[in-house]
């Protein structure tokens, strides 16, 4: 079949700021509620670091829980998932993304989804019937084929040839825990011609370009082989703005939509090369735009990550450093990151984003911050490692062992997937057996020192401070229950004469906020809660939902701290046995500490 029937560019010229509003007014003609969207770090809940689908903090209600919006709800959620970071240089996949999402909470259910998905894919995104596909679940030993979606499917109005069954890998959505379901996804196909008699949207082909996913949320997954029946079905909807925005507009190239054409302009004229004049500039300039896109949409959070070396900070830390090595091989100098970053805050996101608006000069900062410490070691790494390289290219040996790879690590800030990255590019692996074990060495000597510091410190721990201490876990929990959920610990100081407790918040507290907090508190002492705790895997002790700061600081068995039911912490102590030996807490001071970081000091008499 040729171009006529297939047309290369679909040109409805819709922008991002068009298709998310055709998104919510689609929904609100059918009685949804738009509930706006949350934080990008993850709450820590469900034992991932960003929020990677609209629904993560929907779970409690998917399970059952009544939401105060009601049974249909939709927004455009900002996503982070970075699993699929090697992926990232090609023409579709983001570490970001926009997630446009609906829900039925035990409300509409196949039905219902199948009709808009198809009418929302034909009719307001006006996309060709031919190059659409979907998928269903094929059914394994516990769920049937879900042979009632591929049947509503076809009824919609999806060609029968471009239905396709798949097992669990492919068309079943869970996170770790909870709400979970068989989904149907949809593709764009873009270049049938060209695939292979047996593709299918699950081969790599590249041809099928997944844009959507319709989620039947009937089960709840409480263990890894064990799901059971919800009392009401739920339906999850998740669909890919830029990349439907990127078929609306271009060939599918998700880097000519409008949010990130800009970027790419300015790439061009620093480089003085052309987007798509060859593979290795634009996938350097792909990875650029879409790594400090990444970065400045976690610094601009209202939660504001910031790099370190551990979990989610670990990771804006990659995406920072990581664009700065594609700067250097697109030849370019890092000044231009912040006019990157300024773009897309200025022109793209500072709209639909308002703490990033609103924190711009911090994250301008932070973003040099980070730039900076890397290019001040970046060359001298690259030095020594091409020094190995070229040593090793002489020899039989093809590994770059532990001891190099962790002094790229320790020395000149190499984070590890970065020396696997240059040494695959260089026909090369790393053996990351042994850097994790020069890791865990140093980790060790470096926690002998800590424990010897702290047990110093418990020497001298006296009444006062450990009650410091159980009145700090009392003090998160209210803060959690007064401000909300995705409060945290930022740090923590205590001395014989007060608390001091630093937490994730974006606005200074309110007076009454102040005082529900307090009495929250008191409450709690009053009741005089048991403080227990248990000695656990840190890894169950994250499952069973205890709170922790820095969790790659703690040894592998830790202690849980609980206060009656309203605190779980990991925590080495030491604690009071029951609250009612606090006192009288009160709040003395509420400031700004940095940004989207509050500081209270407060003290027990
Ligand atoms: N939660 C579903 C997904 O992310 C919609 O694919």
């Amino acid at each position: 079949m040729g171009e006529g029937i297939y047309p290369k560019f679909i040109m409805r010229k819709m922008t991002s700021k068009s298709l998310r509003k055709a998104w919510l007014d689609f929904y609100k003609e059918r009685g949804h509620i738009d509930i706006g969207q949350v934080s990008l770090i993850g709450d820590g809940t469900t034992g991932v670091l960003f929020n990677v689908a609209g629904m993560q903090p929907l779970m409690p209600y998917l399970l059952g829980k009544e939401h105060p919006l009601g049974k249909r709800l939709c927004n455009v959620q900002g996503c982070v998932r970075t699993n699929d970071i090697d992926s990232v240089g090609d023409s579709s996949h983001t570490t970001f993304f926009e997630m446009m999402g609906s829900w039925s909470l035990g409300d509409y259910f196949k039905e219902e989804r199948t009709k808009w998905s198809f009418e929302l894919l034909t009719e307001v995104f006006e996309l060709p019937v031919e190059r659409l596909a979907t998928t269903v679940f094929e059914g394994d030993a516990n769920v049937p084929r879900d042979d009632e979606t591929a049947i509503l499917r076809e009824k919609s109005g999806f060609l029968h040839d471009n239905i396709y069954y798949l097992p669990k890998d492919c068309n079943w959505w869970e996170l770790d825990r909870g709400p979970c379901g068989p989904d149907s996804e949809m593709f764009y196909i873009t270049d049938k011609e060209a695939c292979g008699k047996d593709c299918t949207p699950a081969c790599d082909c590249g041809h099928y370009v997944e844009i959507g996913n319709d989620v039947f949320m009937q089960y709840d997954k409480i263990d890894d082989d064990k799901y059971i029946l919800l009392d009401k079905k739920n339906v999850d909807t998740g669909w890919g703005l830029e990349r439907i925005l990127a078929f609306l507009n271009t060939d599918g190239d998700v880097y000519l939509t409008d949010l990130f054409k800009g970027v790419i302009e300015i790439l061009e004229r620093v480089s003085n090369k052309k987007y798509n004049e060859d593979v290795e500039s634009t996938t350097a300039m792909r990875i650029i735009a879409d790594h400090i896109r990444t970065s400045i949409m976690l610094l601009g959070d209202e939660n504001h990550l910031t790099p370190s070396n551990i979990g989610a900070g670990y990771i804006l830390r990659r995406l920072i450093r990581r664009a700065v090595r594609y700067a250097k091989k697109l030849n370019i100098s890092t000044d231009v990151f912040t006019e990157i970053a300024t773009y897309f805050i200025d022109n793209i996101y500072g709209e639909a984003y308002v703490s990033l608006a609103n924190s711009k000069e911090f994250v301008l900062n932070e973003l040099n911050k980070e730039i900076n410490k890397f290019e001040k070691t970046l060359n001298s790494g690259m030095k020594e490692l091409r020094k190995v390289i070229d040593r090793l290219s002489s020899t039989k040996v093809n590994v770059i062992d532990g001891e190099t790879s962790f002094k790229l690590y320790d020395t000149y800030g190499f984070p590890i997937e970065l020396t696997e990255e240059i040494a695959k590019e260089n026909n090369l692996s790393v053996d990351t057996e042994a850097f994790k074990q020069k890791f865990k060495e140093h980790q060790d000597k470096s926690r002998t020192a800590t424990v010897g510091n702290f047990k110093g410190g418990l020497a001298s721990t006296g009444d006062m401070e450990t009650k410091y201490h159980t009145a700090t876990h009392l003090l998160n929990a209210a803060l959690k229950q007064v401000i909300g959920a995705d409060v945290h610990q930022k740090g923590s100081n205590i001395t014989e004469e007060r608390l001091r407790f630093d937490f994730s918040c974006d606005h200074k507290l309110s007076d009454e906020e102040k005082l529900k907090v307090e009495e929250l508190v008191n409450k709690w002492i009053k009741e005089d809660l048991k403080v227990t705790f248990e000695v656990m895997k840190k890894e169950e002790a994250l499952k069973s939902g205890a709170e922790c700061m820095f969790i790659e600081k703690y040894p592998d068995e830790v202690k849980v701290y609980s206060i009656g039911d309203v605190s779980k912490e990991l925590c080495g102590g030491p604690h009071v046995e029951h609250t009612g030996v606090l006192g009288h807490f009160t709040i003395k001071k509420e400031e700004a500490s940095s940004a989207g970081v509050r500081r209270i000091k407060a003290i027990l008499n």
